[in-house]
C-alpha cells in the first residue's frame, strides 16, 4: 500500500480517528518510527474514535509504561515499551494480564515483544519525510486487520 502523506498533526489525529471509529474487535496495533514522528499524537485520534472520554488527557506512558483509558465497547491499553530493556521486564508491567481480552492495545516501541513472538493485528510506521512532513505506512497481517484496513480505505 502506499503511505499515506500527513503535513500536520491534525491530519494524524483524524487518521488514528478514523480507524478507532471502525474498529468492531479487540484489536493489537504497532506503532513504529523515531522519536516525535507522531505515534503519541496518532493515539490520540484513535482514543477520540473509539470513544475514551474526552476528559482524559492521552499522555505518553513514558513513566507507567501502560495508561488504561475505559471506553465502550473496548478499553483501550496505551503501552510505551521505550524503556523496557527486556522483555523479561514485561510480567512486572502487567502485560499478560491485557493481551487475552477483548481490548484495544496499541504499542508504542513494540520491537521488544518481537522476543515473545507477540503478533500485531496491524503496524504502522511513521517516517519523517521533507515533501510531506510525515509519511504513514500501514500493514495488516490476519483477517481482523486486514478487514479494518479494506474499511478505512473504501
Ligand atoms: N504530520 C504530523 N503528524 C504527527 N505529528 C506531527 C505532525 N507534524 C508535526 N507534528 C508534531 O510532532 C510531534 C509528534 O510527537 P508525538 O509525541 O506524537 O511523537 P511520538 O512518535 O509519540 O514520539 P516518542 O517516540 O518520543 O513517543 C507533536 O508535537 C506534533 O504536534
Ligand atoms: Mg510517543
Amino acid at each position: 500500500m502506499k503511505p499515506i502523506a500527513s503535513k500536520t498533526a491534525e491530519e494524524t489525529l483524524a487518521l488514528g480517528e478514523a480507524m478507532g471509529r471502525l474498529i468492531s474487535q479487540g484489536m493489537s496495533i504497532a506503532l513504529k518510527g523515531d522519536l516525535g514522528a507522531g505515534k503519541t499524537t496518532f493515539v490520540k485520534g484513535l482514543a477520540k474514535g473509539l470513544g475514551v472520554s474526552e476528559e482524559y488527557y492521552i499522555t505518553s506512558p513514558t513513566f507507567t509504561l501502560i495508561n488504561e483509558y475505559p471506553a465502550s465497547p473496548f478499553t483501550l491499553y496505551h503501552l510505551d515499551l521505550y524503556r523496557l530493556s527486556s522483555s523479561d521486564e514485561l510480567e512486572y508491567i502487567g502485560f499478560d494480564d491485557i493481551i487475552d481480552d477483548n481490548h484495544v492495545i496499541v504499542v508504542e516501541w513494540p520491537e521488544i515483544l518481537k522476543d515473545i513472538s507477540f503478533e500485531f493485528d496491524i503496524e504502522l510506521h511513521f517516517q519523517f519525510d521533507e515533501q510531506y512532513n510525515r509519511r504513514i505506512s500501514i500493514f495488516a497481517s490476519g483477517q481482523p486487520g486486514i478487514n479494518l484496513l479494506s474499511k478505512l480505505f473504501l
